[in-house]
């Protein structure tokens, strides 16, 4: 299902860019396209993120290694 439209991106990729370790919204926006631009969709990214650092064990040691 597509989340952006601006950029033109799923959640599938988003969880994949989360589960190769992007740990944040921006990162993910890095990844992915751009800066978010109507930012209708920031939520949902944020969503997928945190629910991204859930699954991932590795990405939550990541981040608090850092
Ligand atoms: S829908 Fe993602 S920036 Fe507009």
């Amino acid at each position: 299902m597509y989340v952006c439209l601006c950029h033109g991106f799923t959640d599938s990729q988003v969880r994949d860019v989360v589960a190769t370790g992007c740990t944040s919204v921006s990162d993910v926006y890095r990844r992915l396209g751009d800066l978010p631009q109507c930012r209708k969709c920031v939520p949902e990214v944020c969503a997928l993120v945190r629910q991204g650092r859930l699954d991932c064990p590795d990405a939550v040691w990541m981040e608090a290694a850092e």
